[in-house]
């Protein structure tokens, strides 16, 4: 089949270059000029493992362009990727959908509209109505929301654990689920809302249970209790399962934060007030500042005092600092007085946080540091040399915020070692 996809960033690339690998013919289409002419050049502007292997394998399927009638030319189905960031409300900005939905051109074809970005429920019905009010009654309306995880974006969309589509007529819905044939996967075929709500409510449901173990962790460490076996302990009860219930000093990325926030705000818009959804954002937002209160209480004042921040980007695999912990870290470490270095193998920090050193190593960031926290669980940093590390830093103090150094190791090699939910020693 051919296809457009419209928006370049993570979604997007991934979504263009996976539906190629699946044998069909793309079009990707983005407004930024340079990011269209890098991908012709075979640059990839974003970090994404296999995603560039994927479009240098399927090069003669992509074409990437800035022009709409270039990208919808022959397009059976049009895919809407573009970014839908917060407001300053906390709603989610749709200006860019609505410029998709006003600038689609007349043809004489059926076509799908597939929404892959993440809207409040209701927008396919609004997106429904704008359609027929300029007479595409030609052009059917679907929600395919995506589910990948930045890091993994390639593996998860080859191989999701299910696939959603919601329609408000099947025959658009059986294009899109012919879309992905060759992927194996349940298929939840519902209505336009429930796709919506789907989408919102998974990551409502994912950032409960980080917010919940990170709360635990708390009550660990007022109480002498590991959170890391708490963890293993009832992670292993099937009714639980294992996954993210690992503390730390919050969740971060383009998603999650602006999901849940959205998920919160569409409730009150509604007039429904989401108690537990509301706790659980308080409780990250407060996760990110502990990190700062321990080290005052360690090192007394941090003003004048040099605090290394490891790994900047939300997460490891990623470039992505959209909401990443790290800003706020260094955000709270400036406004307190300190100097603050950070260092991260990929992410470009220097662009979002001014008055921060950017190192070019960790060695480098810690040089001297009276405090490093571990912020991105790169592997680069558990491979780190630490005694090298300790030997440049001028207090071997070190906040584990991911939980993954060995403290056994770490405290022989001298340091003061802290986790999230870890015995103090
Ligand atoms: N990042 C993720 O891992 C992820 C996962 C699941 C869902 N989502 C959702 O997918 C959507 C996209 O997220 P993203 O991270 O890829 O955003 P992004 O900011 O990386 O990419 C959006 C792209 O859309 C382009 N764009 C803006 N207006 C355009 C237009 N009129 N025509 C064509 N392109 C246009 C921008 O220039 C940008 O390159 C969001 O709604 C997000 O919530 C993201």
């Amino acid at each position: 089949m051919r296809i457009a996809v419209f928006g370049a960033g993570y979604v997007g690339l991934v979504t263009g270059a996976c539906f190629a690998e699946l044998g069909h013919d793309v079009a990707v289409r983005d407004v930024v000029a340079e990011k269209i002419d890098a991908l012709r050049r075979g640059e990839v502007p974003i970090h994404e493992e296999g995603l560039e292997d994927l479009l240098e394998r399927n090069r003669e399927r992509l074409r990437f362009t800035t022009g709409v009638d270039e990208a919808i030319e022959g397009a059976e189905v049009v895919y809407v990727a573009v970014g839908t960031p917060p407001t300053y409300s906390g709603d989610a900005d749709l200006s860019a959908v609505w410029t998709v939905v006003d600038e689609l051109p007349r043809v004489d074809r059926r076509i799908v509209f597939a929404m892959k970005s993440t809207v409040p429920v209701g927008t396919g019905r609004t997106v429904r109505h704008r359609l027929d009010e300029r007479g595409f009654e030609n052009v059917g309306y679907v929600s395919n929301p995506e589910f990948t995880a930045e890091g993994t974006a390639v593996r998860d969309f080859l191989h999701p654990d299910r696939i959603v589509i919601g329609a408000f007529d099947g025959a658009d819905a059986d294009v899109v689920e012919r879309l992905h044939a060759g992927i194996d996967a349940p298929v939840i075929r519902c209505d336009v809302a429930s796709a919506e709500m789907i989408k919102l409510a998974a990551n409502a449901a994912l950032v409960t249970r980080i917010s919940f173990i990170n709360e635990i962790a708390n009550v660990c460490e007022a109480t002498g209790a590991d959170v890391l076996t708490v963890a293993k302990g009832i992670g292993l009860d099937r009714r639980i399962g294992s996954s993210f219930l690992r503390a730390g000093i919050g969740f971060g990325g383009s998603c999650f934060p602006k999901d849940s926030l959205a998920l919160k705000q569409l409730a009150a818009n509604s007039g429904y007030n989401f108690q537990l959804l509301n706790a659980v954002i308080e409780v990250n937002e407060l996760q990110k500042r502990r990190v700062i209160g321990k080290r005052e209480r360690r090192l007394g004042t941090l003003r004048g005092k040099k605090v290394a921040l490891l790994g900047l980007a939300f997460k490891p695999g990623t470039d992505d600092m959209r909401e990443a912990p790290s800003l706020v870290l260094a955000g709270r470490l400036l406004a307190v007085g300190a100097h603050v270095s950070a260092w991260d193998p990929v992410a470009d920090g220097g662009v979002l946080l001014d008055g921060v050193e950017i190192a070019a190593t960790a060695l480098e960031a810690v040089d001297g540091a009276d405090a490093a926290v571990l912020v991105t669980e790169w592997p680069e940093l558990r491979d780190l040399d630490w005694a090298e590390a300790g030997a440049r830093m001028r207090k071997k103090l070190i906040v584990d915020g991911r939980n993954m150094l060995d403290p056994v190791e770490l405290r022989a090699l001298g340091f003061e070692y802290e986790g999230i939910g870890r015995a103090v020693e």
